[in-house]
């Protein structure tokens, strides 16, 4: 499995400060020398953590595969067709969230997802859904035309005790009916290096994304060992 370094954490601190560090551009770098495969940023409305000049920095570094998240609004869909990132991950967006809250309902969003997928594919970047495991969502993605989807998998990370094999089988029994349907499939939120185990086992989820355990551990340890000990256990 490979490991997409989400790095907003970096922005969230210097952002805390209004500085100029630290740089999320060097985390990038040292993240990729460290064996992550790809480097996901999420752009929010209210430009929180991330901003414009990251992505824009982060499109020219980036070596490997530059993953975008973004609200399907017209402004981000613009912004996406100019930076051209490899990738772009459609997530419901609150003003008032700490973090993204649950999956995209794509039932209910379709028009809006399936100009999304149309806009950034015309300009040659990959579309993927962040979606709740159910069989519906999977379903609506591919019918919209996504490329892949992102499982989201913070309902099995909060669960307690015996409710985590359930939400486990979920995300099994929704990874297997993407790959089925021909969507790649990836997986995230709420992954650290105790519960991400069982997910590694899980064969269709060819990548996970992955943010505040590894941002948390590095400022402990430091980012490149962070990012090696997550790898070692994805590639176990
Ligand atoms: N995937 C999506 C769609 C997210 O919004 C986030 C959080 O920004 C992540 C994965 C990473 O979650 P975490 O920071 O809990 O690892």
């Amino acid at each position: 499995m490979r490991l997409s370094l989400n790095i907003d954490h970096i922005a969230t601190i210097r952002e805390a400060r209004r500085a100029r560090e630290p740089e999320p551009v060097t985390a990038a770098v040292i993240a990729e020398l460290a064996g992550a495969e790809g480097i996901t940023v999420h752009l929010r409305g209210d430009r929180r953590h991330i901003q414009d000049r990251d992505v824009e920095l982060l499109r020219r570094i980036v070596a490997t595969k530059l993953n975008i998240e973004m609200a399907a609004t017209p402004e981000m869909i613009e912004i996406a067709r100019r930076i051209k990132p490899d990738q772009v991950t459609l997530v419901p967006e609150r003003p008032d969230e700490v973090t993204t809250t649950g999956g995209l309902d794509v039932l209910q969003h379709g028009d809006a997802v399936r100009h999304a997928v149309a806009a950034c594919g015309a300009a040659g970047i990959r579309v993927s859904v962040f979606v709740d495991a159910i069989g519906a969502q999977v379903d609506a993605s591919k019918a919209a035309g996504a490329d892949a989807i992102e499982i989201n998998t913070g309902p099995y990370a909060d669960a307690p005790g015996q409710q985590r094999a359930a939400e486990l089988a979920r995300i099994a029994l929704a990874a297997d009916r993407a790959a089925e349907r021909g969507l790649e499939v990836l997986a995230g939120h709420g992954l650290n290096y105790v519960n991400v185990a069982p997910i590694v086992k899980l064969s269709p989820i060819v990548e996970a994304n992955i943010g505040h355990s590894i941002i948390a551990r590095a400022a402990l340890v430091g980012l490149d060992r962070a990012v090696r000990e997550m790898v070692a256990l994805l590639k176990s």
